[in-house]
């Protein structure tokens, strides 16, 4: 059997493309989803999408995909980075390897956004590099396990 991975989105990524386009790009979240498919079948491993913009909707799957047998997950949590002990605590129990990714590079930008609950619980994190840097992250998780 292929190991599973998942994509996890949060708040306001359903919207990419429409949402501040000079910020995050023109590309849709199905168009990110359509190119993750295809790392996915390069890499042999079977991958699963997720995005909710209600944060225990985002907790549930965690704990479901940790009960599940999920080998790895690359998040963008999206504010909730900024804003969330309850996420950072549901990445660090779920035992599964994360990866947070950031689209726009949070460094450049408001104050605010430099500091992340998550980060520390998680096995790295790519920012600035736009929807490239979830193709990066699947194939860190994919080698961390082989
Ligand atoms: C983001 C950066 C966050 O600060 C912001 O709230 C987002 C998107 C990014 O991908 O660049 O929603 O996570």
């Amino acid at each position: 059997m292929k190991p599973s991975f998942a994509v996890l989105n949060g708040p306001n990524l359903d919207r990419l493309g429409k949402r501040e386009p000079g910020v995050y790009g023109s590309a849709t979240l199905a168009d990110l989803q359509a190119a993750l498919c295809k790392t996915a079948t390069s890499l042999n491993v079977e991958l699963s999408f997720f995005q909710s913009n209600h944060e225990g909707a985002l907790l549930d799957k965690i704990g479901e995909l940790a009960d599940g047998g999920c080998a790895g997950a690359v998040i963008n949590p999206g504010a909730w980075t900024h804003t969330s002990v309850a996420l950072r605590d549901a990445i660090a129990g779920s035992g599964m390897p994360f990866v947070e990714v950031h689209i726009s590079n949070v460094h450049k930008r408001e104050p605010f956004r430099h500091h992340s609950y998550t980060a520390g619980v998680c096995e790295g994190v790519i920012c600035g590099l736009g929807q490239q840097g979830y193709h990066f992250a699947l194939e860190y998780l994919v080698k961390k396990i082989s």
